[in-house]
C-alpha cells in the first residue's frame, strides 16, 4: 500500500476509530475497520511452534491449540549454535503460521539469561547476547522469508517471572547496552523484526511499555526499527504515556477502556493528534504488510517435513557433557533403561509457548530399533513423577520410592550399561514461576547415585530447559544434556546414544557447580518491586572468568564422538593505521568512525583428526587487555559450526571490527574502541582455547561525534593530565603563575606533598581551596569553558 492511500485512510477515520485501532479485539486479533479497508490480523504465539488457540471451545485454555509441530524450544535451539538450521525453523514455524492464517508470531525470545533460575530460561537463548542476538536473527528471517511477521520478545530486562509485571530493574547504563539490549540490537538491526513486545516489567523507573528511551530514542533513532510495538499481555500500565512513549498496540484489548482514554487525551490536549497518528500509520503500513503474505514472501519455501526438521534440530540441540569411553553404545547384550522420564519425555515448558504436538515419538521404541533383535532393553521406572508433586507425600510415606529404586538397580547391575533419564518434573519449569533452586528432584538424585553404584557404565540423560546442580557427575561414566528436544526428542537421543548421530551441541549458557556461584546470587528475583542488577556487566562466562570460578560445565562446552584439531592461525591487520604500536599512538588522537569499521581478519585451520564425520563449533572470543576500564575477560564475538568428514581440514575466517573491539562508555553516551592490545582466542570452548593472535589498535573509534566526556568543575588534575589538548589548555591559564605550575605538576617530584594521588585525583573546583587564593570561581568556569571548546 503506498503512503498517498494510507494518508487517505488516516484522514479519513475518526478520532475513535483511530484509538480503537491501537488496542486488541480479544486476546489474538487486531480490529478490522471494514468502512475503511482495514482488516484484522491474528497474532500466535510462539516461540518454538505455531500455538493458534482453538476458536471452537467456549472459554479454551493455554493446552487448547490446534496441533502444530514442536520444535526444541530455544535454550536447546541456541545449544545448536546452527544459525542455519534456526533459519530453516524459521522458515518452517513462518509456513506452517501462513497455513493457519496467522500473520504475527509471537516470538523469538532474546532475553538474556541472567540466572539459571529463572522460570521462562527455556524459551531463552542464551547468557550471551552475540549468540542470542545473532539466533534470534536467523529466526526471524526464516519466518519472515515466508511473509508471516514476527515479535521479537520481551523488550527488555524480563529476565524473571517473581513479579514480573512490576517488578523495577535497575541496570547500570553499561549493562543495558552491552548485555540486556544487545541481543536486540542484533536482532532489529539484522532481521528487521515486523514488529517488537515491549516487556512488563519497568526498567530504571518506568514501564518498559511506557519508556520513551527504549521505544523511540534507542529503538527507532538509534536502530531504526520500523515496525510496531505490542505490548505484551497486560504490559499496558498508562496507556496515554504509553502512546506518546512509542507502543503502537495494547495486547490483549481492554474492551474500549483505554481507547477512550486516547480520545479523552486527545480532546483534552494532554495528546497531540499527530502522536496517535503516527501510531495509527505505523498500525496500518504493519497490518497491511502482513495481510499481503504471498507478495511479502521472499523466500522460497522448504520441504514440509516438519517432523523430520523438528528431528534434525532435536538432535543438534543436545550436549554430550561427559563422555568416559561408553558412547557410544554398541552391540550390548542387555540395556538397562531407568526413569520415568525415558517414558514420559519431557519436551517443552509450560506456558504461553505450550504447543499441542502434532506427533510424538517414543525413546524406548526409538533404541529398540537402533539394536539389533538380541539386545535384551529392561525399563524401570525408577521414580515417580507424581511424587515431586507438592500435594504428595513426604518421602517416609511415599511406599513406591525405595521399591522404585530397587527394582532398578536390580536390572541395572545384571546389564552391560544402565541409561538413567532424570530432568525436571513439569511443574519446575514455567512461565509465571521462577525455580527455588537447581535440584533435580531428590528421588531422581537418589536414583542416580544407587545405580551408579552399581554399574559403571551409567549415562544419564537430563531433560530440563535450564541448568541443573550435578553433583553425581563424578560418578556417572556419561551425561548427555537432551534439553527440552520438542516432539522428535525420544528418536534424537535414541541416536546420539547410539551413534547413529554424532553429537554436536555445545552449552549456551554455563552449567554451575551450586546455585551460590552464580552472578545473580545475592540479588535474584530482588524484593518486593525492586531487583537489583548488581552483578552489572558479570553475566554468565563474564562473571565465572572474573571471578575465576570453576563451574560445572563451561560456556561453549560439548563433546563429540571425533576430535578436532585447531592450528595455523594467521592475523591480518586491514588498516596500517591500526597495526601501528601503541607507543605511537597519542592518547588523543581520536577518530571518529563507525563500529562496522574492519580492523582484522583472523583465519586458522581446523582438522577433523578423528574418525568419524562430526560437526564442530569454533568459537572467537576477544580479551582487551589494555582498557582503562573493567572489562570482562573475554567475550564472544564470532562462531561458526562446521561439518567435517574424517581427516578433513577446512580454513575458516572471521572478521573482527572495531564494534567487536569497543565498550559503552556512558560518559559519551556511545561504544567506544580504545586504542591498545587486544588478544584473539579462538577456542572449542569458553574455557578451552586453542589459539591466540594479538590486535594492535593505534586510534580509538566510535560511533558518534565525540570521543571525549565534556568537562566541569570537578574533573581532576589527572582526568585533564591524560588529555594532552586540554592539559596544555590549563598550563597556557596558569603560564604567569610560576607556584601554580609547580603545584599542579606531575614531573616535579618537589610538589609531592606526601599523599598518594593527591594531585591525580584533585577536583578542578579545589584550586580554589589549595593555592592560596590565586584562582576564584569565575577562573575555574572560565577554564572549564575553554577545556570543552577545544
Ligand atoms: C507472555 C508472552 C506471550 C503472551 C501471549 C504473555 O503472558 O509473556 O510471551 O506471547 O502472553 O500469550
Amino acid at each position: 500500500m503506498n503512503q498517498g492511500k494510507i494518508e487517505k485512510i488516516i484522514d479519513d477515520l475518526s478520532l475513535e476509530a483511530k484509538a480503537s485501532l491501537c488496542s486488541g479485539r480479544g486476546a489474538w486479533n487486531t480490529k478490522a475497520i471494514k468502512e475503511a479497508g482495514i482488516p484484522g490480523i491474528l497474532m500466535t504465539d510462539g516461540p518454538h511452534g505455531v500455538r493458534k488457540v482453538r476458536e471452537d471451545i467456549d472459554d479454551p485454555g493455554i493446552k487448547d491449540s490446534y496441533e502444530a509441530t514442536c520444535y526444541p524450544t530455544a535454550s536447546g535451539l541456541a545449544a545448536s549454535w546452527n544459525l542455519k538450521l534456526l533459519n530453516e525453523v524459521g522458515v518452517a514455524l513462518g509456513q506452517e503460521a501462513r497455513a493457519m492464517g496467522v500473520k504475527i508470531l509471537l516470538g523469538p525470545g532474546a532475553n538474556i539469561k541472567r540466572s539459571p533460575l529463572g522460570g521462562r530460561n527455556f524459551e531463552y537463548f542464551s547468557e550471551d547476547p552475540y549468540l542470542s542476538g545473532k539466533l534470534a536473527a536467523a529466526y526471524i528471517r526464516g519466518v519472515q522469508g515466508q511473509g508471516v511477521g514476527t515479535s521479537l520478545k520481551h523488550f527488555v530486562a524480563n529476565n524473571q517471572e517473581f513479579r514480573r509485571m512490576s517488578v523495577n530493574a535497575e541496570i547500570s547504563e553499561r549493562a543495558l547496552r552491552e548485555i540486556y539490549l544487545k541481543s536486540f540490537e542484533i536482532a532489529v538491526k539484522e532481521a528487521s523484526p515486523w514488529s517488537l513486545m515491549c516487556a512488563y516489567n519497568r526498567v530504571n523507573g518506568s514501564y518498559c511499555s511506557e519508556h520513551h528511551r527504549l521505544l523511540t530514542e534507542i529503538l527507532r533513532e538509534e536502530w531504526g526499527f520500523e515496525g510496531i510495538v505490542i505490548s505484551d499481555w497486560g504490559a499496558v500500565n498508562d496507556r496515554v504515556a504509553g502512546l506518546k512513549a512509542g507502543l503502537e498496540l495494547e495486547m490483549p484489548g481492554s474492551q474500549g477502556i483505554r481507547d477512550q482514554e486516547i480520545v479523552e487525551a486527545v480532546k483534552n490536549k494532554e495528546l497531540t493528534e499527530e502522536v496517535l497518528d503516527e501510531a495509527v500509520r505505523r498500525l496500518i503500513k504493519t497490518i497491511f504488510k502482513t495481510e499481503n503474505q504471498e507478495s511479502q514472501a521472499t523466500d522460497k519455501a522448504q520441504d514440509s517435513n516438519y517432523n523430520e526438521l523438528a528431528y534434525r534440530a532435536a538432535a543438534e540441540s543436545m550436549i554430550l557433557l561427559k563422555n568416559e569411553d561408553i558412547l557410544p553404545l554398541a552391540n550390548q547384550d542387555r540395556i538397562a533403561v531407568i526413569g520415568e522420564m525415558a517414558d514420559n519425555l519431557r519436551r517443552q515448558g509450560q506456558g504461553s509457548s505450550y504447543v499441542k504436538p502434532a506427533e510424538l515419538d517414543d525413546f524406548l521404541e526409538s533404541l529398540k530399533k537402533n539394536h539389533s533383535d538380541t539386545t535384551e532393553i529392561t525399563y524401570d521406572k525408577g521414580y515417580s513423577l507424581d511424587y515431586d508433586r507438592a500435594e504428595t507425600p513426604g518421602r517416609d510415606q511415599d511406599q513406591d520410592y525405595y521399591q522404585l529404586i530397587k527394582a532398578a538397580k536390580d536390572n541395572a547391575a545384571e546389564a552391560e550399561a544402565a541409561i538413567v533419564f532424570a530432568g525436571l518434573p513439569e511443574e519446575f519449569e514455567a512461565e509465571g514461576q521462577d525455580r527455588a533452586d537447581l535440584k533435580l528432584p531428590e528421588n531422581q538424585e537418589a536414583l542416580i547415585n544407587e545405580i551408579a553404584s552399581v554399574q559403571a557404565n551409567t549415562i544419564v540423560v537430563l531433560t530440563n530447559g535450564a541448568p541443573v546442580e550435578i553433583p553425581w557427575q563424578d560418578k556417572v561414566a556419561a551425561i548427555l544434556e537432551g534439553y527440552l528436544g520438542g516432539q522428535s526428542a525420544g528418536r534424537a537421543i535414541a541416536d546420539i546414544i547410539t551413534g547413529k548421530v554424532n553429537p554436536s551441541g555445545k552449552l549456551a549458557e554455563t552449567f554451575p557447580a551450586a546455585l551460590e556461584d552464580t552472578p545473580a546470587y545475592l540479588n535474584f528475583p530482588g524484593e518486593k518491586d525492586r531487583v537489583l542488577y548488581g552483578e552489572d556487566i558479570y553475566v554468565g562466562y563474564r562473571y565465572y572468568d572474573k571471578k575465576e570460578i570453576e563451574p560445572a560445565y563451561h560456556f561453549g562446552h560439548g563433546l563429540s564422538y571425533t576430535d578436532f584439531a585447531y592450528d595455523k592461525i594467521n592475523i591480518d591487520h586491514v588498516s596500517e593505521n591500526h597495526n601501528s604500536s601503541i607507543e605511537e599512538h597519542s592518547n588523543n588522537d581520536r577518530v571518529n568512525q563507525n563500529m562496522d569499521e574492519l580492523i582484522a581478519q583472523v583465519s586458522f585451520t581446523l582438522t577433523n583428526t578423528g574418525t568419524r564425520t562430526g560437526r564442530e563449533i569454533a568459537q572467537l572470543y576477544i580479551s582487551a587487555k589494555d582498557s582503562q576500564v573493567r572489562r570482562p575477560v573475554k567475550e564472544l564475538k564470532d562462531f561458526e559450526k562446521v561439518k567435517l568428514e574424517p581427516g578433513q581440514s577446512e580454513k575458516l575466517k572471521f572478521a573482527i571490527t572495531a564494534g567487536d573491539l569497543s565498550y559503552y562508555e556512558p560518559e559519551i553516551a556511545n561504544w567506544l574502541t580504545e586504542p591498545g592490545n587486544y588478544q584473539v582466542l579462538i577456542g572449542s570452548s569458553s574455557r578451552d582455547i586453542r589459539l591466540r593472535a594479538e590486535i594492535k589498535l593505534s586510534d580509538s573509534i566510535t560511533a558518534g561525534e565525540s570521543t571525549r566526556p565534556d568537562f566541569n568543575q570537578n574533573s581532576t588534575i589527572g582526568d585533564i593530565h591524560q588529555d594532552q589538548d586540554a592539559w596544555q589548555i590549563l598550563q597556557a591559564e596558569i603560564s604567569d603563575k610560576p607556584e601554580l605550575q609547580q603545584f599542579i605538576s606531575f614531573e616535579d617530584k618537589e610538589a609531592d606533598i606526601g599523599i598518594p594521588n593527591f594531585l591525580e585525583y584533585l577536583p578542578l573546583r579545589n584550586l580554589i581551596t589549595f593555592t592560596g587564593g590565586q584562582f576564584t570561581g569565575e577562573d575555574i568556569k572560565r577554564i572549564v569553558n575553554r577545556l570543552n571548546q577545544k
